[in-house]
């Protein structure tokens, strides 16, 4: 149907699409933009940060115009994540601006196109602004659970109540009005600089101004946040979208680093259900110690794994050097260690039985649509309220709640991977498996598909 209007129509629509250039905001932003293509049939600009681009080549249908970011590789795993966001929305500006006016004049004269409007990144906010300047509508991309943003909203009035900065003290209690949260759970941590924060949440947030977006499209599932996503509904003045997961109804390559695809062979040669692939997120920094806790976790709990360990990951090491004595005569080749994998692929194998995670939102989507359940790692923001749902809530998960120790990493990976236990829980992610296939194929009112067709009739409207 959508098809038809375009031919229709005297000009083709394009869409300018603003990642934040992290590897779990870039891989939803490049999925939405191949659907919107292949489906919606709208051209794509992606205005990408020259910093953590990925290869183009991967995206031959799509133009890619480069913003001028200022921020260097070191910061690639920032000491100061939120500094480092803040500063991406005052440097790129200038340079958003020019490209926008170039794809404008080029519109102007009489290339055939017109731009339908700009999707950006919950945290490029800066576009708003620009593209009500120029006239543009501007909707926004939100790539963490709905439960994650809801308690980062909520962390304006937990400030105001006096409950900022967080105590120690109260960590394992229930934040009130926020059922299942525990302090210990919020998007924030003991150290984190609220001014600043608040800074970032307020500009997130921010749905009343003139110059805000026209839609919120949500890389999440409405029967799994239901609750969550009606009481965010309620509270918004403009529509929202949950179209995900957006990895189960388009296929592209978004992979910033170069996948390992050898660990697939690897996998191929172990018995089903048995491995335990371990990846705790594309923005983490371990000191020494954590790895070598992790290593003698994974090293005693006699399961096989998969771990992926990025280079720099672990302070003062390019990769595994710090990896402890013994560790590898321990193993033999019970393990395998990439820089990066083919995440969906692996766990899509039939030897992958569980997945030790950090639970950043991609990674959780990911491994519900395989019906593997997680061990879980939160490192930091959002991960710790998915790790809370995926343990308390949806109990496909076992959260490991005192960081990373090694008898506990044992005993976690044993209770995930095998006995009574592990046999029920594996039973409720395969459920989770099948709502999920079911939910992303159905064509009614509440799927995904639905919501994506509904998304690009409004892109049409305007
Ligand atoms: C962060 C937040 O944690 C996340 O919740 C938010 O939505 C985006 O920013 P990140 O730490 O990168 O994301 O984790 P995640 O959301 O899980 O995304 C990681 C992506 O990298 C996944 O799509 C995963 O498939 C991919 N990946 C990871 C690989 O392809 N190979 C690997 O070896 C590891």
């Amino acid at each position: 149907m959508e098809k038809e209007k375009q031919t229709q129509s005297p000009k083709r629509r394009r869409l300018v699409l603003v990642p934040c250039p992290y590897q779990g905001h870039i891989t939803p932003m490049l999925q939405l933009g191949s659907f919107l293509h292949t489906v919606g049939g709208f051209s794509i600009t992606v205005a990408h940060t020259r910093f953590n681009s990925l290869d183009p080549s991967n995206f031959p249908h799509f133009q890619f115009v480069y913003l001028d970011d200022r921020i260097s590789e070191h910061e690639a795993i920032p000491a100061d994540l939120i500094a480092v966001l803040l500063d991406l929305n005052v440097n790129c500006r200038a340079s958003f601006e020019d490209e926008m006016r170039k794809l404008i004049a080029a519109e102007s004269e009489d290339s055939g196109e017109v731009v339908a409007g700009v999707i950006h990144d919950e945290l490029m906010f800066f576009c708003e602004e620009i593209a009500s300047d120029l006239k543009l509508r501007s909707f926004v991309l939100r790539t963490t659970s709905a439960a994650a943003s809801f308690a980062r909203m909520t962390l304006v009035r937990l400030n105001d109540e006096g409950f900022l900065p967080l105590k120690e003290s109260i960590l394992q209690d229930p934040i009130p009005k926020l059922h299942p949260l525990r302090f210990k759970d919020l998007p924030i941590s003991l150290t984190t600089n609220f001014t600043k924060y608040s800074t970032l949440i307020k500009k997130m947030y921010n749905m009343k101004t003139p110059t805000a977006a026209k839609a919120i499209i949500w890389n999440t599932m409405e029967w799994l946040e239901d609750s969550t996503i009606a009481e965010i509904k309620n509270k918004s003045i403009v529509p929202i979208f949950p179209i995900g997961p957006l990895h189960r109804m388009v296929s592209a390559r978004t992979s910033v680093l170069k996948e390992d695809f050898n660990c697939l062979s690897w996998l191929d040669k172990q018995a089903h259900d048995v491995v335990i692939y371990v990846a705790i997120g594309s923005i983490v920094s371990l000191s020494e110690k954590e790895f070598g806790e992790m290593a003698w976790g994974l090293a005693n709990s006699q399961q096989p794994f998969l771990w992926v360990v990025q280079p720099g990951a672990i302070r003062g090491s390019e990769w595994i050097e710090a990896l402890p004595k013994g560790f590898r005569e321990s193993v033999g080749g019970r393990g395998c260690i990439v820089k990066w994998a083919p995440q969906k692929q692996v766990l899509a194998h039939k030897a992958v039985g569980g997945f030790w995670s950090h639970c950043g939102w991609n990674s959780t989507m990911e491994s519900l649509s395989e019906g593997v359940p997680m061990l879980c790692s939160p490192c930091f923001g959002d991960q710790k309220v998915n790790a809370r749902y995926l343990s308390y809530i949806w109990r496909v998960g076992i959260q490991l709640e005192n960081g990373l120790e090694k008898e506990a990493i044992e005993n976690g990976i044993r209770r995930l991977m095998v006995g009574e236990e592990s046999r029920e829980m594996r039973e409720r992610t395969k459920n989770f498996k099948e709502k999920i296939e079911a939910y992303v194929h159905k064509v009614d009112q509440c799927s995904s598909s639905t919501y994506l067709k509904e998304l690009v009739s409004l892109l049409y409207s305007f």
